[in-house]
């Protein structure tokens, strides 16, 4: 009996933990994204890196959080996966595109990157 509460002490402490990492990572991963636009629209390089590394940044906080926590009632776990790795393939093509001063290749990866964003928040919320 003790055992049991104990377990379902630390299973819903390490809900909490992810749940609060959850929305601090999506926060940065919005800001990053706005940066980025940002820097697009005004012609301004630098703030599309800041962006790209507030990306990175949230990026690898994120790969430590289980999102099946977040899924319900749902088999598409591995499709999660799927969509998070691709959204480190277009933050590191972004990146490339950005040093080698190229804005279409740059825009159609920062459109990929937005598209795997929703495609995943698709899945978690049913949209
Ligand atoms: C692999 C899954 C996944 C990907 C990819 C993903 N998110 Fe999320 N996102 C979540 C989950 C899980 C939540 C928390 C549950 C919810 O809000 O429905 C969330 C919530 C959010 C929220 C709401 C946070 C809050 O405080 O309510 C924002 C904003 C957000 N994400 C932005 C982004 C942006 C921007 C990207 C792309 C750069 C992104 N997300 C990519 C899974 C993902």
């Amino acid at each position: 009996m003790k055992k049991t509460i104990l377990a379902l002490v630390a299973s819903s402490v390490l809900a909490l933990a992810s749940e609060t990492t959850i929305n601090a990572t999506m926060s940065l991963m919005t800001q990053g994204m706005n940066q980025i636009q940002a820097g697009f629209l005004y012609s301004n390089k630098k703030d599309i890196a800041d962006g790209i590394e507030v990306l990175e940044k949230a990026n690898a906080i994120f790969a430590n959080v289980d999102v099946a926590l977040f899924i319900k009632h749902n088999n598409k776990i591995q499709v999660t996966h799927n969509i998070n790795s691709n959204l480190d393939k277009n933050i590191k093509g972004l990146k490339k595109a950005i040093a080698a001063e190229n804005y279409t290749d740059a825009t159609r990866e920062y459109g990929e990157l937005t598209s795997n964003c929703i495609a995943c928040h698709k899945i978690v919320r049913g949209w």
